[in-house]
């Protein structure tokens, strides 16, 4: 085979329980993560060019966010392909096409995803047949948010967020995206949160999983998942970038069940009744201060998955 794409899919939380810091620099989570259909292709293939000066990975990337992710050796999609050579003990080439859609550095684990989907393509392409274990396991090296993006569905994390079990829910679930100008960096949003504990002098405790919430998933309620929702970054997040509450502000002035600041943000999330419901919000959120754009989206939808 001489190219592989693989799709994969954008992540809400629906539930971000954040521990106290701990001493490698995270924090234990209870992470609910939702895959949602707002996805990102990344392409591995046969390299055009094998002399030996070429550089083994090269990354391009195309869409509307590509401006905004480096297309060098920092790319998570280039790290991830050079961990599961690494992993294979020697040395592989490819060319790295990754077309997006998922808003960058907008708490939505886009970077993530890419890196899910370079895993799932180079193993196809470098015929590793590595199992899906593997891969977890080499994903979670790469970054917390990197499992879930193989995994897809829904699933709650625990420790800093890679280890994962399934949830069940049952139909599917309307979405709305409040997508901002510029990102917000993960480790900024964490390091606010600590702040503001710290100034508050508030002990968070061992965090779990919330019985509401997951109940709302196993029953298909919407109303009581919108009530259930909940992001303790979302304080943090407010703080770096005030504009949000206008945006939470009017998705509920337009009758979302529940909304909340997507994982670190700044991206905001909005749970609606129905596909012409999540429409209507969309396009109401289009003119709210800060809203660069809305696009709608259901979940629970598969992870990385080979579409050619
Ligand atoms: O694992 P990943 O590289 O995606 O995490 C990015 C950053 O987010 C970490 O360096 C850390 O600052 C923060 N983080 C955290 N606790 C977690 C996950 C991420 O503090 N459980």
């Amino acid at each position: 085979m001489s190219a592989i794409t693989v799709r994969v899919p954008a992540k809400v939380n629906l539930q971000l329980a954040v521990g106290p810091l701990r001493e490698d620099g995270y924090h234990d989570l209870v992470n609910v993560f939702h895959a949602v259909s707002i996805f990102d292709e990344v392409t591995a293939a046969e390299p055009g060019d094998v002399s030996a000066a070429a550089p083994p990975l090269t990354v391009r990337i195309e869409g509307e966010w590509a401006g905004e992710v480096p297309a060098n050796d920092d790319n998570l999609a280039v790290r991830a392909a050079r961990a599961l050579a690494g992993r294979a003990g020697r040395s592989y080439r490819a060319d790295l096409l990754i077309r997006k859609s998922i808003p960058v550095a907008g708490g939505m684990a886009g970077g993530s995803a890419d890196a899910a989907a370079a895993l799932v393509a180079c193993n196809e392409l470098w015929g590793l047949g590595l199992p899906p274990e593997d891969l977890m396991e080499i994903a979670a090296d790469v970054g917390s948010d990197v499992p879930f993006a193989l995994f897809g569905g829904t699933a709650v994390g625990t420790g800093r967020g890679e280890r994962l079990s399934r949830l069940e829910t049952a139909g599917s679930f309307h979405w709305v995206f409040a997508l901002a100008d510029g990102g917000l960096s993960t480790p900024r949003v964490y390091g606010e949160c600590d702040r503001l504990r710290e100034e508050a002098g508030t002990d968070p405790g061992r965090p779990v999983a919330s019985e509401p919430l997951l109940a709302a998933l196993r029953e298909g309620d919407a109303v009581a998942l919108g009530r259930a929702l909940t992001n303790d970054l979302q304080p943090a997040a407010l703080s770096l970038r005030p504009s949000l509450a206008h945006t939470l502000h009017a998705g509920d002035e337009l009758g979302a069940l529940g909304s909340l600041v997507s994982g670190s943000g700044p991206t905001c999330a909005f749970l609606a009744a129905s596909e012409t419901h999540a429409a209507e919000i969309a396009a109401g959120l289009k003119n709210a201060e800060g809203c660069r754009a809305a696009v709608t989206a259901t979940g629970p939808v598969p992870g990385a998955e080979v579409v050619g």
